[in-house]
């Protein structure tokens, strides 16, 4: 069994789509041991809570240094004892001892086919601006193990998406969620739950779809 920890910021439509699949069997062999929230108004916490998973709000502004909150934390996921870490729409900086600690054992979902709109400051609506801006007429998804850089670790997963005459950010960033990030992040949860996945040389290799 799989044991996950997913960290969340906002609505939680990608939480939201994790626990389906775990509900529906597309996703095997897993359980969501613990949803934390750097945000305590994160819808995403409330949808955790429905589910019957373990949820809590952990903030920056709750700590009077980063790293106080960082080591809280830190305490906080290691205390639920879990495999993998899931970054869904989790707007923080993860701790650079976090990282070294879940060495390729922390993966996260970014709304642009990376290399391509990602890096610092590039997250949420502003992918989907800076697409638009840019005149693409594809744009899609990315899972990544997470690294010391941003949006730099392997990726495992990618699926693309059409930008259609018209699309505004918002249309473009739903049709992005919709049709790419709630399939391929279920997807690399599924894969990683099946050994199928492994990192050589910073390329995360795939065995079996
Ligand atoms: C999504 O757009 C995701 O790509 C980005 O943050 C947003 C999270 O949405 N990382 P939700 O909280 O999963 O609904």
């Amino acid at each position: 069994m799989l044991r996950i920890g997913v960290l969340v910021s906002g609505g939680g439509t990608n939480l939201q789509a994790i626990i389906d699949k775990i509900g529906s069997g597309e996703i095997a062999d897993t359980e969501i041991a613990f949803v934390i929230s750097n945000n305590k108004n994160a819808y995403a916490l409330t949808r955790a809570k429905k589910a019957g998973i373990p949820a809590a709000c952990i903030s920056p502004k709750d700590y009077e240094t980063r790293a106080q909150f960082e080591e809280a934390l830190l305490h906080a996921v290691d205390s639920y004892q879990a495999d993998l870490i899931v970054l869904a729409g989790y707007l923080v900086i993860i701790p650079q001892l976090m990282i070294r600690k879940y060495r390729n054992r922390i993966i996260n979902i970014h709304p642009s086919l990376i290399p391509s709109f990602c890096g610092t400051g590039c997250y949420g609506l502003k992918v989907h601006e800076k697409a638009l801006a840019r005149g693409v007429k594809v744009s899609g998804a990315t899972v990544h193990f997470v690294d010391e850089g941003t949006d730099t670790g392997p990726i495992i997963l990618q699926k693309a998406v059409e930008v259609l005459e018209g699309d505004t950010p918002e249309v473009l960033q739903r049709r992005v969620m919709e049709q790419a990030e709630w399939v391929i992040l279920p997807k690399a949860i599924d894969l990683i739950a099946k050994g199928n996945v492994r990192v050589e040389d910073g390329i995360a290799h795939v065995t079996e779809r």
